[in-house]
């Protein structure tokens, strides 16, 4: 039997409409919403999620725990999709996105079940959101042009006061701030981009989280193929190929009919040729470091032995890829000219560098690229106890980076600790009583949602929320409606003490854009899903057997 607001279909499925989806929906994000609430903030916890195959994962990632969450609901697809899209284009603040979106839709949910339209909940949500980043725009950002290198490394220790590696993020903060200034492009209007891809960030088994470096230069995690080559090459031309340089065979398929048994020994011989001449040709265009995502030959490697160059087999496409954009290589897959004739190495293929050399780090032999010629590169060596924990690291690690950059590129800086929310909730709530038509309902829904993000994070550290909240509101009430009182806006939890404080002065800061988008994101998501009043599920097609066809 179908409940209410249910029917069958003809077809063979389901279609729920109306009230019932909306809850439905509203339900399923809050559910998602749960899952991460408790990972919110300094004192937030991890989560461990175990696969099918075993694999564990401990993390604090929101877009991590909803990615390896499977959701199956289709609204909850969506707010998975949100934080997956926060990951990418802001690298931080992935669990607040998911938080806010799912309060926002259960308050939308209440205005709904209160007879408000849901067209007019929209249009409320759409223009608060607007305000409200105007809002920090205008009165709450903090501007890095007068601020110092000290409040970047301050946004990085935020980011990372979350995770696991927050008992060290004096000694990350540090590392990602240089290592991002490391790799600085700028393009030719002068702007400066980050692009923190080119970190490459290597994990290595022992010692302590401490032990982990920075090293300037590209790192790549393999070793010269010969011992017999030498350490170090300076003034490195460097060769990346993509095709093995091993003894060259027929194609699957041709076949060969020698007859005269003598002639077999010919072909061998050039096969080996092949291989040969083309490495001579690589030589010949003055490459002295030969990098191969194949193989190479034994017999091969004699003839860079002779020629003092330094070859490295079997390294990561990725790796070359990156190793090819810092020294200005091109990644060569074959020598196969357009003419068809001969095959070429043209020496404009070739990557620079100062120095190319082979260094024992920690533990582990690792081929060192110093000084690339097109860009600059850096490598960060990561150590831990275990996978786990390395993997954790390299999260954690990423979203300080993608902080840091944030914060390079826009220069605005906001602050943490819910003073934004609690600054917009005061702000919006006042706007909405300005507001003479049924938006204000939502304004006013919209404002009291943000709450969720200071709420939680008062709870997740074991303090009253509700009094601290309704404190930090009387704050940003004062700031904003006495001229006197205005710098008591950058008022935020204190969550170790329980109480509240100037968290600008505590150093609390965090990337404007990533608390913009976050806004922007969850509200979009929540639209979305506010929108929908039908869902049809069809049934599962079950396959036939056709057996008797085969048989
Ligand atoms: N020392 C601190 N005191 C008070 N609040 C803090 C402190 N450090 C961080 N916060 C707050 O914690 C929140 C961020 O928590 P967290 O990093 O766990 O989640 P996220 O950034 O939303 O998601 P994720 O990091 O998983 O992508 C922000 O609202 C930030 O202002
Ligand atoms: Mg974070």
């Amino acid at each position: 039997m179908a409940s209410a607001g249910e029917t069958l279909l003809a077809l063979g499925g389901k279609r729920t409409t109306g009230q019932s989806i909306r809850t439905q929906n509203a339900m399923a994000a809050m559910a998602i919403a749960n899952v991460v609430k408790s990972s919110l903030g300094p004192l937030g916890l991890d989560k461990m999620m175990v696969d099918d195959v075993g694999d564990v994962t401990v993390t604090n990632d929101g877009a991590t725990i909803l990615k390896l969450l499977e959701v199956e609901h289709p609204a909850g697809k969506v707010l998975v999709d949100l934080a997956q899209l926060q990951d990418e284009e802001v690298g931080d603040g992935t669990t607040s996105v998911a938080i806010i979106a799912a309060e926002l839709l259960k308050a939308a949910n209440e205005l709904v079940q209160q007879k408000l339209h849901p067209t007019t909940v929209i249009n409320g949500y759409r223009f608060a959101c607007k305000e409200a980043v105007r809002f920090i725009q205008e009165n709450l950002a903090l501007s890095t042009d007068d601020l110092d290198r000290t409040s970047i490394i301050k946004a990085a220790k935020t980011t990372m006061s979350s995770k696991l590696i927050s008992t060290d993020s004096d000694f990350f903060a540090e590392m990602c701030v240089e290592a991002t200034n490391l790799i600085k492009v700028t393009d030719a209007s002068g702007k400066a981009t980050f692009p923190i891809k080119a970190i490459n960030v290597l994990k290595a088994h022992g010692k302590s989280s401490r032990e982990s470096m920075l090293i300037r230069g590209y790192a790549l995690n393999c070793t010269r193929a010969s011992e017999a080559m030498p350490r170090k090459i300076a003034g490195a031309k460097i060769a990346c190929l993509d095709f093995s340089l091993q003894k060259s065979k027929m194609h699957l398929g041709i076949s060969v009919v020698v007859e005269d048994p003598s002639k077999l020994e010919a072909i061998r011989r050039e096969e080996m040729e092949i291989t040969k001449r083309r490495i001579e040709k690589i030589l010949k265009a003055g490459a002295n470091v030969i990098l191969t995502t194949g193989g190479i030959d034994d017999l091969c490697l004699k003839q860079f032995v002779e020629a003092g160059a330094l070859a490295v087999r079997r390294a990561k496409k990725v790796d070359l890829k990156r190793i090819a954009k810092a020294t200005g290589a091109t990644l060569t897959s074959s020598l196969a000219t357009l003419e068809g004739d001969d095959e070429q190495f043209d020496p404009s293929l070739l990557g620079q560098a100062d120095e190319v050399v082979q260094e024992r780090i920690s533990d582990e032999e690792l081929v060192l690229i110093k000084g690339p010629k097109a860009r600059t590169a850096a490598s960060i060596i990561l150590r831990g106890a275990n996978d786990v924990m390395l993997d954790e690291m390299e999260r954690s690690l990423h979203d300080a980076l993608c902080v840091v950059r944030r914060v390079l590129e826009s220069k605005k800086l906001v602050v943490g600790g819910g003073a934004v929310e609690a600054a917009l909730n005061v702000y919006l709530d006042n706007f909405a009583t300005t507001l003479p038509s049924r938006e204000q309902l939502a304004v006013a829904e919209f404002a009291n949602a943000l709450l969720v993000i200071p709420k939680t994070l008062a709870s997740n550290a074991a303090k009253d929320s509700t009094q601290l909240v309704a404190k930090l509101r009387a704050f940003h009430y004062k700031s904003q409606t006495e001229k006197e009182n205005s710098h008591l806006k950058w008022a935020g939890l204190d969550l170790e003490n329980g109480n509240i404080r100037d968290n600008k002065e505590a150093g609390i800061l965090e990337p404007m854009i990533s608390k913009v988008k976050c806004l922007k994101f969850a509200t979009e998501a929540a639209i979305t899903i506010l929108r929908i009043d039908d869902l049809i599920k069809l049934d599962k097609v079950e396959k036939q057997q056709h057996d008797d066809e085969c048989m």
